[in-house]
């Protein structure tokens, strides 16, 4: 199995997944150089080898070969990613939005994590 975090910043959520998921290869990618390399320079210290972290811009990461893609980004950029998940992503898969709804499409699932933010996940499977 394959999880990808677009946007990954610090890397928390890769250290996470990665250590509670430890036969799922675990990526992350960050375009921002100084989150990207404290986060790289944290896995590679302290994470299991299933994860790694990717310096780039996920507009341009094919995500065909992920099972599960999670994103915590901004209201911006919801509904153009949703058409690049929808069109890229497997059948079985499932794309996960931490907090961010994609204007008119409503997801298949929500999950109200019990945290100080309230969170909800917002899943979309395919
Ligand atoms: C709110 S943080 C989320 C960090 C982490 N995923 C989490 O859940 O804790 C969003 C991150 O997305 C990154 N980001 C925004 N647009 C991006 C893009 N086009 N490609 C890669 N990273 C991007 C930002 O630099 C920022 O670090």
């Amino acid at each position: 199995m394959r999880f990808l975090d677009i946007g990954s910043g610090l890397g928390g959520l890769l250290m996470f997944v990665g250590r509670e998921r430890p036969n799922v290869t675990v990526e992350g990618i960050e375009s921002a150089p100084l989150p990207f390399a404290m986060a790289w320079l944290r896995l590679k210290l302290t994470a299991g080898p299933n994860v790694r972290a990717l310096y780039g811009d996920f507009w341009g990461h094919d995500l065909s070969d992920y099972d599960v893609v999670y994103a915590f980004l901004s209201p911006a950029p919801m509904a153009a990613l949703f058409e690049k998940v929808k069109k890229e992503m497997k059948p079985g898969s499932m794309f996960i939005s931490n907090s961010f709804a994609v204007p008119e499409v409503a997801p298949d699932e929500i999950i109200k994590v019990d945290d100080k933010r309230k969170t909800q996940l917002l899943i979309w499977r395919f």
